[in-house]
C-alpha cells in the first residue's frame, strides 16, 4: 500500500470512484427488488436480513470492525492512528414498500466508499471512523420512523422499542432475533465526534434550481397520528342518509381536512392521509370500522402544535355529529431540529471548494441525522432528486451528482478526522 497522509496536498486529491459506487447500490437496490424497478425491504423482514448480511460482508471486506447493538444498528468501526471518538457516516437500508435504490442506501454505500478510498491510498486519519446503517428508519413497518437511531442516543429504551407491534402484528424485538440482528453491542456506546449523512433530497427545489448540492439546515417537526374510527355497518341502500354512522364517511371527511387544514396554515405546513382501511370494505355495505394515518410536518414547532390543535378538534366534532366512537393514537411525534451552524458552513464550504454549486434548505423528510444531532454537531449533504420523486419506485439521482456529493462526504470526513 502507498501512504498519503491525510491533510497531504495527496490526500486532498482524493476522489471516490463512481462506478463502484454505482454498482454495490444496484447490487443492494437487487435485494427486495421489484418487477418493474424499485425495491421493497421493510425493516426486519427477509430482505432487510439479507441487504444487512450483504452491508456487513462488505465491512468486513474493508476490514471494518463490525458492531451490531442491541437494537440491531449496524456500525463498521475502521481505526484511526488515535483513540477518540469516531467521525460517524451513515444512513439506513431500509425502505418503504414501494421505495427506490437510493433513500438511504445512498448514505451507507458511500460511507463504505469514503471507506474503500482511503484503505486504497493507505491513508490512516487521526480519529477513527464509523460507517452506520440505523434499523427501522422508515417506520413504515414499525412506528415511529428514526427508530434505530432514537435508540442510539437514548431516547426511546431497548424494552419499549421491542414491544412495538408492526402493521402486520410482528413484535419489534422477535422480528429483530428472528432475522438474526438482536446484537450484543452496548447501544449507544459509540457516541461520534460528528455526523455526516449523505442522502438524496427527496423533493423538487435542488433540480428545478439546478443546483448541486444542498447543505441541509434541520428537518422539519413530523407529526403521525393513527385514528380509529367505529361506526355501524348498515345496508347502503336502504339506510336514510340521516341514520347513518358510517366510518368511511368519516374517514373521507378528515382525508378532505387534512388537505384543507394545510393550504389554510400555509407555509411549510404538509398533511397527508398515506393509510386508509375500510372494514368490510364492499361496496353495498356502510362501513363498521376505518382506520388512517395522518402526517403532518412543518418546520415551525407553534404552526405544527396548530395544525395537531384542529385536527383534534375537528375529529371530536365530526365523532359527536356523526355519532362515531373515533380514538386517536400518536405513532411518531419530532419537534423541528436545526443542524450545528458548524456543520451547515463546512457542508457549503466543502462543496464550494470542490467547484460545486450548493444552497442551503431545510429536508422534509425525516433522517437518522436529527437524532444524531443531538449526541454531536452533525451535518447533511443533499444531492438531487430527479422529478423530485422519492418513496417511489422510480426515485433516481445522476450518477455525477451522487459521485459529488460523495466526494463532499469523503472531503469532509477527511478534514473532521485529521
Ligand atoms: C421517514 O424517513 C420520513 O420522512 O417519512
Ligand atoms: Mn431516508
Ligand atoms: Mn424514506
Amino acid at each position: 500500500l502507498k501512504e498519503t497522509v491525510p491533510g497531504s496536498s495527496a490526500a486532498a486529491d482524493l476522489r471516490i470512484n463512481i462506478d463502484r459506487l454505482m454498482a454495490r447500490l444496484f447490487e443492494l437496490g437487487k435485494i427486495g427488488a421489484l418487477d418493474g424497478g424499485g425495491v421493497s425491504r421493510l425493516a426486519l423482514t427477509d430482505e432487510d436480513k439479507e441487504a444487512r448480511d450483504r452491508i456487513v460482508g462488505w465491512m468486513r471486506e474493508l476490514g471494518l470492525t463490525v458492531h451490531i447493538d442491541g437494537i440491531g444498528n449496524v456500525i463498521g468501526i475502521r481505526a484511526g492512528s488515535e483513540e477518540g471518538l469516531p467521525v460517524m457516516v451513515g444512513s439506513h437500508i431500509d425502505t418503504v414498500a414501494t421505495g427506490g435504490l437510493y433513500d438511504g442506501s445512498l448514505g451507507v454505500l458511500a460511507g463504505l466508499e469514503v471507506v474503500q478510498v482511503l484503505h486504497d491510498a493507505g491513508v490512516t486519519t487521526r480519529r477513527p471512523l464509523a460507517v452506520a446503517a440505523f434499523t427501522n428508519e422508515e417506520g413504515a413497518r414499525f412506528a415511529p420512523d428514526m427508530l434505530g437511531s432514537l435508540v442510539f442516543t437514548g431516547e426511546l429504551s431497548l424494552e419499549d422499542a421491542y414491544d412495538i407491534v408492526s402493521i402486520d402484528g410482528e413484535r419489534l424485538g422477535d422480528e429483530l432475533e428472528r432475522i438474526g440482528y438482536r446484537g450484543d453491542a452496548s447501544v449507544g456506546g459509540l457516541a461520534p465526534h460528528r455526523y455526516v449523512e449523505l442522502h438524496i433530497e427527496q423533493g423538487p427545489r435542488l433540480e428545478a434550481k439546478g443546483i448541486t448540492i444542498g447543505a441541509v439546515t434541520g428537518v422539519q417537526g413530523i407529526s403521525w397520528t393513527e385514528i380509529s374510527i367505529q361506526g355501524v355497518s348498515n345496508h347502503a341502500g336502504t339506510t336514510p342518509m340521516r341514520f347513518r354512522r358510517d366510518a368511511g364517511y368519516a374517514a373521507c371527511v378528515i382525508g378532505s381536512f387534512v388537505r384543507e387544514l394545510a393550504n389554510t396554515i400555509g407555509g411549510d405546513q404538509v398533511g397527508t392521509v398515506g393509510s386508509l382501511e375500510l372494514h368490510p370494505n364492499l361496496v353495498n355495505v356502510m362501513a363498521e370500522r376505518a382506520k388512517l394515518t395522518v402526517d403532518l410536518r412543518n418546520t415551525d414547532e407553534n404552526r405544527l402544535q396548530k395544525a395537531e390543535a384542529e385536527l383534534s378538534a375537528f375529529v371530536d366534532r365530526l365523532a359527536k355529529e356523526e355519532d362515531l366512537k373515533i380514538e386517536n393514537r400518536k405513532l411518531a411525534r419530532f419537534e423541528p431540529v436545526e443542524f450545528a451552524p458548524e456543520m451547515i458552513d463546512r457542508v457549503e464550504k466543502t462543496a464550494r471548494s470542490l467547484g460545486l454549486s450548493v444552497e442551503r434548505l431545510p429536508s422534509g423528510a425525516g433522517h437518522d441525522a436529527q437524532m444524531l444531532a443531538t449526541l454531536c454537531p452533525t451535518g447533511m449533504i443533499f444531492v438531487p432528486s430527479a422529478g423530485g420523486l422519492s418513496h417511489n419506485t422510480k426515485e433516481s439521482t445522476k450518477p455525477e451528482d451522487i459521485e459529488a456529493g460523495a466526494n463532499v462526504l469523503l472531503k469532509m470526513v477527511l478534514d473532521l478526522a485529521s
